[in-house]
């Protein structure tokens, strides 16, 4: 190697060419020299040497495009979850589904360990009007988009409860709850927004009286009972029918159907043995105006409305007077528990986003029966 050394000072064209002939000669004899003798060695570990290489700078350029500050992420999430004691890592650990590769920087929020943690009272929602958002995936915060994860287990549960619906018979249908209720009559102009009612543990509705509520109709007997209701009602009555439908089809087991499933799944904690159907999923308003008014003892409509912001804003006061009213409070945490309480705040805010976020739709029909002539 001492051929190569050359003169820095004394640099000119000769000593150029001397010395890339020079190096020339260099490589040839060595190369020759090692082919001859380990031709089987060189490529290998040429070979090596350029994946080694690769490897280093590959694991190197991923080191320095990691998101810089872990914190960074638990910075957003803070945002919009708070934790309610300093056992927080821990709770933190189990929320998170993961923190994505830098390049989406997304958080995703076990949907499971959401509920489950917010209702055992280890994180607490700062604020609920956030939760549009983070249903439709919207939430962005210091740069990092919020999520919900939706895991195996939730996906479970709901596919569980929607099967265990279609075959569930024992429900009343609409006939049985008609006898029950003799003031049909007064259905007409019913639609106004109530004041907040939580007494409820499962349900709630704006109308002051609510005469067919078909959220609890399970969704295989809904046809059935609309068909009813046509010939039960008597002449020159009227009904009116309140309901929730998505805002589109949703597809079966899609991120926002589990979303949208959330506040009619039997409650974990709130255990009333009130159960609302899978109908509110199911359902298509067309679907339901075509069953009341085509065919035979066909009704006449009186009016469809779109009650969804007024019935997600009484969704919303009812929840934050469970939250605020002391006796209230205190009577529904007798009934069902802290955490039972705890449950129901998170669900009623929780499907009051749902029409925030756009995902579903509430209608109140009111339909007449024409009289005999
Ligand atoms: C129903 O009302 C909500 C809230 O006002 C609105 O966002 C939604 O687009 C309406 N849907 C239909 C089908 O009119």
């Amino acid at each position: 190697m001492n051929g190569l050394r050359v003169n820095t000072t004394a640099w000119s064209l000769d000593s150029l060419h001397d010395l890339e002939s020079r190096a020339k000669t260099l490589l040839h004899l060595h190369f020759s020299h090692f082919s001859q003798y380990y031709p089987s060695i060189v490529l290998p570990s040429f070979a090596c040497i350029l994946v080694a290489t690769s490897m280093f700078i590959f694991s190197f350029s991923k080191l320095s495009t990691r998101p810089s500050k872990p914190s960074e992420s638990l910075q957003a999430l803070f945002t919009v979850i708070a934790p309610s004691s300093v056992a927080w890592p821990r709770e933190y650990a189990s929320l998170v589904k993961h923190l994505a590769s830098s390049r989406a920087r997304t958080v995703a929020i076990s949907i499971t360990s959401l509920i489950d943690n917010v209702c055992e009272g280890n994180v607490e929602v700062r604020d609920y009007a956030d939760l549009p958002d983070l249903f439709s995936e919207k939430l962005v915060v210091y740069g990092w988009r919020l999520s919900l994860a939706l895991d195996t287990a939730w996906n479970v549960e709901v596919l569980r409860w929607v099967i265990g619906n279609h075959f569930s018979w024992g429900q009343p249908a609409i006939s049985a709850k008609q006898k029950n209720r003799p003031a049909l009559k007064r259905a007409h102009g019913a639609s106004r927004p109530k004041a907040p009612a939580p007494t409820a543990c499962a349900s709630f509705s704006i109308t002051s009286n609510p005469h067919l509520e078909l959220d609890s109709t399970p969704f295989s007997h809904l046809d059935a009972s609309l068909l009813q209701l046509r010939t039960a009602l008597a002449p020159g009555s009227v009904a009116s029918l309140e309901f929730t439908t998505p805002a589109s089809p949703l597809a079966f087991l899609s991120a926002p159907f589990s979303i949208c499933a959330a506040p009619f799944l039997p409650r974990r904690y709130a255990r009333t043995g009130v159960g609302r159907t899978a109908t509110p999923l199911l359902a298509s308003v067309h679907r339901i105006l075509e069953l009341l008014t085509a065919g035979p003892a066909a009704l006449a409509l009186e009016s469809v409305s779109n009650v969804s912001r007024t019935y997600a804003d009484g969704l919303n006061a009812a929840a934050e007077q469970l939250e605020e009213d002391r006796a209230t409070r205190t009577a529904f945490i007798q009934r069902c528990g802290i955490a039972g309480w705890r449950e129901q705040r998170l669900m009623m805010a929780w499907e009051a986003a749902l029409f925030s976020a756009g995902y579903m739709t509430r209608w109140v029909v009111v339909v007449r029966k024409q009289a005999a002539c």
